[in-house]
C-alpha cells in the first residue's frame, strides 16, 4: 500500500486489525480439529502451544543485538513476490522463507471472492473492524495486558494504524498474491509477535498482572481472530446486510489464510462459519472482562478521532456506537459514559438505515429519525475507516519490537 490517498482507502474498505487474548478462567478446550480447515489435529489445548520455530528464530536475533538492522532490513520487503533483502541473518532468512508460503488448501476463487465482498462491504468493515473488533480488544484482558505493556503500549495511535494495516491489506485485491502485501504483513507480523513473546515477560509491569508466563498462545491468536472475522460477520448479519453466500464464504478462508500466516497451526482454524462460531462460544465470549489496562485503552480509542471536531461529536457518537455495537454490560466494563440523544438514535434507526443503503426499504418509508441522519450515519461508516487509517504515516512498516512499554 504505497501512500493510498484517503479516498482509496475508504473506497478499499480498510480496518482495524488487532490484538488478543484468554484469561485463566478460560474453560478447558474442547473445539475438535474436526472441524478444521485440515479435519485432524493432535487436539493439543492451544494455551499450550505458541509458535516455536519463529520464537526461537527471533529470540536469536535480538539476543545477538541484530534487532534494529534487521527492522531496516525488513522495511525493504514490502511485496509478496519481492526477493527477501540481502544481509539478513541465515536463520532468519530460512524462517522467512518458509514462513511466507501459502499454505496448501489456499482457493484462489474465494480469495477472489473475498476480494468482492471488501469491495461492497468495505464501508460496513471499516466500522466493524474499527469500533467492534477495537473496542472488544480491550476486553479482551491478556491482550489488553499485553498491548498496554508493550512498546505499542506507549504510541496507541502508531500501533492502531499498524494493525488498520493487516485490515487493509487482507481486503485489497491482490492481498495473496505476488504484487499484493498481505504475506509480507503477516509474516512480519508472526516475528512481532515473537519479539512480544520474548520481550513482555522481562516486563515488571507485565509481569505483576498476567496470569501466564508467555503471552500470545495460539489460543490468545485464535481469541483475537474471533474479534475480527467471526464478530464482524456476525454483527452483519444482525444488521441484515445482504451477502451472497460465496462472497461469505470467501471472507472466511481470506482469514482463514491469514490465521495461517500468523503461524496459527491449521488444526485450529475452523473450516466453517458454524464451526467458527461455535469455538469464538467456547474461547472468546467467556473470557471478556474489564482490566484497568483495558479501560484506558478504550479510552483511547474513543477519543482518537479527536482530531476532526475535537471530540466534540465524535466522541459521544463513538460512545454510542460501542454501547450500541457491544452492550451496556461492555460499555459499562469499559466506563463508557451514556449518551442517551445518541444511544437513541442508534438503536431506532440503525438497522432501518442499512436496509435503506442496501435497497431494502426507500428513504421515505424509513422511520423519521433515518431520513434526518442518513448523513450523519453514513459519516460513522467513513469515520469507522478515517479512524484507524489517520494516524498512519506510510508506508508502515512492522518490525521486531526493540523494547516494552517503558510507563
Ligand atoms: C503486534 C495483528 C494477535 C499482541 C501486531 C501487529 C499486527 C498484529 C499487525 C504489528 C503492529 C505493530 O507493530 O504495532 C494481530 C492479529 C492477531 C494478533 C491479526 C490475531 C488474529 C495478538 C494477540 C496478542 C497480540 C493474541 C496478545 C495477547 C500484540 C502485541 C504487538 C502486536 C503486544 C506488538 C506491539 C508493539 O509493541 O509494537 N499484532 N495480532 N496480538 N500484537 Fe498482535
Amino acid at each position: 500500500m504505497n501512500n493510498p490517498s484517503r479516498r482509496n482507502v475508504l473506497l478499499a474498505g480498510g480496518a482495524l486489525g488487532a490484538l488478543g487474548a484468554l484469561s485463566a478462567a478460560t474453560p478447558a478446550w474442547s473445539w475438535s480439529p474436526k472441524g478444521s480447515v485440515v479435519g485432524e489435529g493432535d487436539g493439543l489445548d492451544p494455551k499450550t502451544v505458541w509458535d516455536p520455530e519463529a520464537d526461537q528464530v527471533v529470540a536469536a536475533v535480538i539476543e545477538r543485538g541484530e534487532t534494529s538492522k534487521v527492522n531496516a532490513l525488513l522495511e525493504k520487503w514490502t511485496k509478496n513476490g519481492q526477493a527477501l533483502p540481502a544481509g539478513l541473518p541465515a536463520d532468519l532468512k530460512a524462517f522467512m522463507e518458509k514462513a511466507r508460503q501459502l499454505p496448501s488448501w489456499t482457493d484462489q476463487g474465494k480469495l477472489a471472492a473475498a476480494v468482492n465482498f471488501n469491495e461492497k462491504r468495505g464501508l460496513y468493515l471499516g466500522v466493524t473492524y474499527g469500533f467492534v473488533s477495537g473496542m472488544l480488544s480491550t476486553v479482551i484482558p491478556r491482550e489488553a495486558r499485553a498491548v498496554y505493556y508493550s512498546k505499542g503500549g506507549a504510541d496507541m495511535r502508531d500501533r492502531i494504524t499498524k494493525t488498520a494495516k493487516l485490515g487493509y491489506d487482507v481486503g485489497t485485491k491482490n492481498a495473496f498474491a505476488p504484487e499484493g502485501e498481505m504475506i509480507v504483513t503477516c509474516v512480519k507480523t508472526r516475528l512481532a509477535h515473537a519479539g512480544v513473546r520474548y520481550l513482555l515477560p522481562k516486563s515488571p509491569h507485565w509481569d505483576a498482572v498476567a496470569d501466564e508466563s508467555i503471552p500470545i498462545s495460539q489460543a490468545d491468536i485464535m481469541v483475537t481472530w474471533h474479534s475480527l472475522p467471526t464478530t464482524v460477520m456476525q454483527q452483519l448479519k444482525q444488521w441484515k446486510v445482504p451477502i451472497a453466500a460465496a462472497e461469505s464464504e470467501g471472507f472466511l478462508h481470506s482469514w482463514q489464510v491469514t490465521a495461517h500466516m500468523l503461524g496459527v497451526k491449521d488444526e485450529y482454524i475452523p473450516a466453517t462459519w458454524d464451526e467458527a462460531n461455535s469455538q469464538a462460544a467456547q474461547v472468546l465470549t467467556p473470557i471478556l472482562g474489564p482490566t484497568p489496562e483495558g479501560v484506558k485503552l478504550a479510552d483511547t480509542l474513543l477519543n482518537l478521532a479527536d482530531f476532526i471536531d475535537g471530540g466534540i461529536v465524535s466522541a459521544p457518537v463513538l460512545a454510542a456506537l460501542t454501547r450500541y455495537t457491544l452492550g451496556d454490560e461492555i460499555a459499562g466494563w469499559l466506563k463508557i459514559r451514556e449518551t442517551p440523544f445518541w444511544s437513541g438514535i442508534l438503536d431506532t434507526a440503525w438497522e432501518p438505515f442499512i436496509a435503506v443503503r442496501e435497497g431494502l426499504l426507500s428513504l421515505e418509508k424509513a422511520p423519521g429519525p433515518v431520513q434526518k441522519f442518513y448523513w450523519l450515519f453514513d459519516e460513522i461508516l467513513r469515520l469507522g475507516v478515517l479512524l484507524v487509517l489517520s494516524g498512519a504515516k506510510f508506508p508502515i512498516s512492522i518490525g521486531i519490537p526493540e523494547m516494552n512499554n517503558p510507563n
